[in-house]
């Protein structure tokens, strides 16, 4: 176990990859936990991550120096680097200059943390203050024109810190530099696979549920729910069962994709519940995007609501009258990740949280027992553990699509005419995209069909007074910011020649060429 200690600046999420990245297995704990608690878990190393810009700043956090004297390895990064240069008694001082962005950084001399990495290379910075002396007994490693000390070591004491980020992908070497802490420095293992999380969490899932508990789960057609789907039934195998409600939002072939590829490739039993009309009626004639989504979450509540009911009422009466002993309280299998349990302030949480649900049909006291076990999790090792349980690579490889489905992708009122054209569009484009083996490079690619709005065009002999589309092709590493992806123009023209072919309805197709932000991924 690597700590990342989070000042708070967003850094500590990505170094936890990085760090997972190199096999060794980390959590992120807040920078206010106390030194003796950190050290009670018994890390192998702590990272201390970027954040505000001045230790100097009013109300900057701090960290208390037990953390560099208690023998425990210690890296710190950006503002982690000036901390332990400060708490060791070297000078942190403001140079006057702020480097922010790529900079080039000069290594003197390797040492361990740098050896093989070019002595002149790239890296990312953002500072004000900068490390001006280094703390006695350590050595400097490498400078930059503005800061004279840019990173230094102390292999004896396990001790390593670099002024620079090298968990952005704009730093060169970056992973290099960390894995060079980790493993020559504070000698950690790496030995975290994928193997060992399935294997684990089965057993885990095993204990919680007991011998004889049912749960329930719902899938969204995302790999996220499929994942936690099909890790459940591996350890509890037909005493789950999920529920898919088809709110005739999804994309062409997504159910039958559903029903086919999943249960071919868990075993699992499943409930498909059919509420489109029950979806488009609430959606009549509402326009405004927040509203849009209101009803959506509303209706997707209450109908999956009701199939729980209807699974596990019966299943519960059952046990009731047969007096066996079964457990009364019933699982909710959900697909929460990592991210979302650090954003919510459990970083270092437990999972087993209570959710009340009064269920039409179901026991006042019923309680549901939240099953989670992508909870330590990032969406990059979620399709690893996919790959690792055999779901296909459709479901595994898949870009993330919104709980609300086209329904915020169609500007302007959601009807099922509209819906079946953007469906045709869509269908065409990911076709192309999948072709062009483009897939894992982009994050998403959202067609956008703007309903209210018409153009004329010329096609074949006649003139033409269609609906434009917009492609919103964007690359990302975690939604939180993306950049317009640059898609080949062979591969966009083929889109556009296509959908305007195919889809009769539409007669012209755009690309969307903004980043978020200011731009949001999806359009509403
Ligand atoms: P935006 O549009 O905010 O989207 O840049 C960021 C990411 O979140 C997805 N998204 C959603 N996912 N329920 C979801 O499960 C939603 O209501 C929702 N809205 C947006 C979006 O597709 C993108 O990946």
């Amino acid at each position: 176990l690597v700590l990342v200690v989070d000042f708070g600046a967003q850094y500590a999420q990505l170094i936890a990859r990085r760090v997972r990245e190199a096999r060794v297995y980390s959590e992120i704990v807040p920078h206010t936990m106390p030194v003796s608690e950190m050290l009670a878990r018994n890390p192998k190393a702590i990272v201390l991550s970027g954040g505000p810009s001045s230790v100097y700043a009013e109300g900057a956090p701090g960290i208390d120096t037990a953390v560099f004297t208690a023998g425990t390895p210690v890296f710190g990064m950006c503002y982690g680097f000036q901390l332990m240069a400060r708490g060791l008694g070297g000078e942190v001082a403001p140079t006057g200059a702020r480097e922010y962005g790529r900079t080039a950084v000069t290594v003197s001399e390797g040492g361990t943390l740098l050896g093989d990495i070019p002595s002149a290379h790239t890296v990312w910075m953002s500072h004000g203050d900068s490390v001006v002396a280094a703390p006695a007994g350590f050595d400097v490693l490498a400078s930059t024109n503005v800061t004279p000390v840019a990173a230094f070591e102390d292999v004896e004491r396990g001790l390593a810190g670099v002024q620079w980020h090298p968990e952005v992908l704009h730093t060169e070497h970056g992973q290099k530099v960390l894995e060079h802490f980790l493993v020559d420095i504070a000698h950690c293992r790496q030995t975290w696979t994928m193997v060992n999380i399935v294997d684990e969490q089965i057993e885990k899932i095993r204990t919680q549920i007991g011998e004889r508990g049912k749960a329930i789960c719902g899938l969204s057609g995302g790999v996220d729910s499929a994942v936690a789907a099909a890790i459940v039934q591996r350890a509890i195998g037909d005493r789950l069962t999920c529920v898919y409600v088809d709110h005739g939002l999804m994309r062409k072939g997504e159910t039958e994709q559903i029903e086919r590829d999943f249960v071919a490739a868990t075993g699992a039993e499943l409930v498909v519940v059919d509420a489109e009309k029950q979806f488009l009626d609430a959606l009549a004639g509402v326009t405004d995007p927040e509203e849009k989504r209101k009803i959506i979450g509303r209706e997707f509540i209450r109908t999956f609501e009701a199939a729980e009911a209807e699974v596990l009422a019966p299943e519960i009466e059952q046990s009731a009258v047969t007096g066996d002993g079964a457990e009364k309280v019933a699982f909710l299998v959900q697909g929460t990740l990592y991210p979302d349990v650090v954003e919510s302030g459990g970083g270092a949480g437990t999972s087993n949280i209570k959710s009340h649900h009064n269920v039409g049909g179901l026991p006042d006291d019923l309680e549901f027992e939240l099953v989670e076990p992508l909870r330590t999790l990032f969406k990059d090792e979620v399709r690893l553990v996919g790959e690792q349980l055999g779901l296909p690579g459709e479901i595994v490889w898949r870009h993330p699509f919104p709980g609300p489905g086209l329904g915020i992708r169609i500007i302007g009122e959601v009807t099922r005419e509209r819906l079946d054209i953007l469906r045709e569009a869509d269908a065409i484009a990911r076709e192309e995209l999948t072709r062009s083996g483009l897939d894992r490079d982009i994050w998403q690619m959202p067609v956008v069909l703007l309903a209210d709005v018409r153009s004329v065009g010329v096609q074949g002999d006649g003139r033409t007074y269609g609906h434009p589309v917009v492609l919103r092709p964007v690359t990302s590493e975690d939604a939180m910011t993306a950049d317009w992806a640059r898609l080949p123009y062979d591969l966009m023209e083929r889109i556009s020649t296509r959908i305007t072919n195919e889809v009769r309805e539409i007669n012209r197709v755009t690309v969307d060429i903004t980043s978020k932000p200011p731009g949001t991924i999806e359009w509403e």
